[in-house]
């Protein structure tokens, strides 16, 4: 074939597999097999294999993903990704009604949709091509995942007609539907794995794989309702949604227009039961101002929009056996009670154990054993116990008594005033207590100790090779090896990482020590302004709360760690392993005022130093690295690579753009 001929019959075939996508992925309507399908797909990789130069990054072969590692970079959204107020009642719903009349006077209409329950998402479509795709992330940035939108099926990669804008953004909601949430656990449970939560955070976790190839068998699909910007000139709300599904989108059939608050009340109404039908999670219904005119007038809060509200479905309440209650042991000492029960279907999702959270909740429950409960599942992923049928209660049937004991370590449980939870106090021979805190040491943030996680962890403690964190360097080689399930290379790279463990900076080290309360901000506080160990640790209650940002509740958890013989023990055990206890000098000399007072946005990337580095140099100065450009931020330190729509933002607020060269000289 040549070159012009397979221009065209790529051209071809991209057309009529399109479209063929949206007849089965959005309209539900194929009008081809499944067999011609894949034949045509197959003709168009082909040919795009010949010609790579026709090859599009949107072309319908690109649905399957890819095996190379997706990186998610950070983008600023050109639009705020607000959320919505929320309304658990027809009353609160005529509130909401009211305050909008205050502002209009004249008549309107709304908009009922569903409230889809998955992970929302932004596209950005430049000339009817899609061209990215944002996670809501904090609302103000979030994760291009771009690469695994497009293996979504229903999303069109190309825009059907020729009446849309040439730049706009649609948002909607990422789902994955019960069917292939179920059979996806029907899957997991055969392998012996560990079961997904719910549709809703399956299809977030999906959205963040790395590997789109995954991704794209996993069956997502995508609802869209709100086109934000004034780039689509429809002044209607529910008109500018049938248009964009003119353009290809997948809509929901059962919005409806409403004329007044009688309107709403019934479709509320009806989906309140009807909902469960639904091929999808949904959590509520949005009431939407139509027009955008209107809307405009309306604003928006700090939080929310004004002319939209989200009214929450009340959550399935189902009754099931309350078979046992048991005990788990955080890492924190921290006692939190289990209700086990009869299994029983309750959204979509098979709930066997609910949180009882603590002492407390179990008295105000009255709960005995072998009660009837009430079960709930609401917008939280744990279940929860709201309510005892007493009128099915044997008079035989024993009161739950809180446990005295520590369940794994049998030490008498103590209070801390002012809280609700139970703790085992005995933070040093507890094992769940010693393994957790083993777990935070070798944790990323933490000494990031390569090859060793959790089942390691639980592994060498079981058979007694670990039994504090100095005893993590005394491993050998050969004791690792013989382990079931660990071979030589494992082995090995976890030697490596300890040695490396080596050179990780003193206020990291300090962090990962696990004291209550020093987090990684405290840790870097500490370590900077008493540089060593033994400073730290001949500090009284008083002296520590001189330092800037070090209360009481901080200082006094510091001082009481350093009194017990036991830590001191294991710091002369690691001090002896080669740990660092003491800042680098290089870090106490570097030490400045001079970017005092100066929020600094890091994007990009630099040829001096690396993200970290910069981030350590602005905090060593007096500076504070924040992550999102607004308001308040002084300086972008720009690199390579920074995103356009950052770059866009530091414009609109003024901010001044300085390169790596430029910031160091202001160090200078
Ligand atoms: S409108 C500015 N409509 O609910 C308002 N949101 O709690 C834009 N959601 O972040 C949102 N279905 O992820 C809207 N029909 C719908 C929705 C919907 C689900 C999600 C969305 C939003 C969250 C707010």
């Amino acid at each position: 074939m040549d070159e012009q001929n397979a221009k065209n019959r790529i051209e071809e075939l991209t057309n009529q597999l399109n479209e063929h996508n949206y007849n089965y992925y959005v309209l539900n309507q194929p009008v081809i097999g499944d067999f011609e399908f894949d034949m045509m797909l197959k003709e168009l990789e082909q040919l795009e294999a010949e010609f790579p130069e026709f090859a599009d990054a949107n072309s319908p072969t690109k649905r399957v993903g890819s095996d190379l590692s997706n990186d998610f970079e950070q983008v600023v959204h050109q639009y705020q990704m607000l959320s919505l107020a929320n309304a658990y009642s027809e009353g609160e719903v005529a509130d909401f009604d009211n305050r909008i009349r205050k502002v209009i006077e004249t008549a309107f209409d709304y908009v009922c949709e569903l409230k889809f329950d998955g992970s929302s998402i932004s596209l950005i479509y430049e000339n009817g091509e899609l061209v990215r795709a944002i996670t809501r992330g904090d609302g103000e940035k979030g994760d291009d995942v771009t690469a695994n939108v497009r293996t979504i099926r229903s999303i069109p990669l190309k825009l059907r007609g020729n009446d849309y804008p040439a730049h706009f953004e649609i948002r909607g909601e990422i789902v994955m539907p019960f069917a292939v949430f179920k059979a996806l656990n029907t899957e997991l449970e055969k392998a012996g794995e560990q079961l997904l939560a719910n549709p809703r955070n399956t299809a977030a976790g999906t959205l963040k794989m790395k590997n789109s190839k995954i991704v794209a068998s996993r069956k997502l699909d995508a609802y869209f309702y709100y086109l934000p910007g004034d780039n689509v000139t429809i002044n209607g709300h529910f008109e500018s949604l049938k248009k964009a599904g003119e353009w290809g989108f997948k809509t929901s059939e059962h919005t409806r227009l409403c004329k007044n608050l009688d309107e709403v009340f019934e479709f509320l109404k009806y989906w309140n039961e009807a909902r469960v039908n639904l091929p999808v999670a949904t959590d509520g219904v949005v009431i939407k101002v139509n027009s955008k005119k209107l809307q405009e007038n309306l604003g928006f809060t700090a939080k929310s929009p004004r002319w939209a509200i989200a009214y929450k479905f009340k959550a399935e309440n189902v009754a099931t056996t309350l078979l046992s209650v048991s005990y788990q042991v955080g890492r924190t000492g921290a006692v939190t009670p289990v209700a086990n029960l009869e299994p029983v279907l309750i959204a979509g999702t098979m709930v066997k154990r609910a949180s009882l959270h603590n002492a407390d909740i179990i008295a105000n429950l009255d709960l005995h054993e072998n009660d009837t409960v009430f079960v709930e599942k609401g917008g939280e992923i744990i279940p929860k116990i709201t309510g005892v049928d007493v009128s099915k209660r044997h008079p035989m049937f024993q009161k739950i008594k809180f446990i005295e004991k520590c369940p794994e370590c049998g030490t008498p449980l103590i209070r801390i005033e002012g809280e609700a939870a139970f703790y085992c106090p005995n933070e040093d021979e507890c094992p769940p207590q010693i393994k957790g805190k083993m777990e935070h040491f070798v944790g990323r943030k933490a000494m990031d100790l390569d090859g060793l996680g959790e089942e390691t962890i639980d592994l060498l403690y079981s058979i007694g090779l670990i039994r504090s964190i100095a005893d993590l360097f005394k491993l050998k080689k050969e004791q690792l090896a013989q382990l079931e399930r660990m071979g030589e290379k494992s082995a090995e790279r976890i030697l490596s990482g300890i040695e490396t463990a080596k050179s990780v900076p003193f206020e990291r080290v300090l962090f990962s020590l696990g004291i209550r309360f020093v987090g990684e901000t405290v840790a870097k506080t500490l370590a900077r302004k008493l540089h060593t160990i033994d400073v730290i640790q001949s500090q009284t209650i008083e002296q520590l709360t001189e330092i800037e940002e070090i209360g009481p509740r901080i200082a006094e958890s510091v001082v009481d760690w350093f009194a017990k013989p036991k830590h001191n023990e294991m710091i002369a055990q690691l001090k002896e392993s080669g740990l660092l206890f003491t800042v680098s000098e290089g870090s106490i000399i570097s030490e400045t005022d001079k970017l005092k007072g100066l929020n600094i946005v890091i994007s990009g990337t630099f040829e001096q130093h690396s993200r970290d580095e910069l981030k350590n140099l602005i905090e060593q100065n007096g500076g504070k690295n924040v992550g999102s450009i607004s308001k308040k931020t002084h300086y972008i330190l720009a690199g390579e690579n920074m995103g356009p729509s950052k770059l866009e933002k530091a414009k609109e607020l003024g901010i001044r753009i300085i390169s790596e060269d430029e910031f160091l000289k202001m160090l200078e």
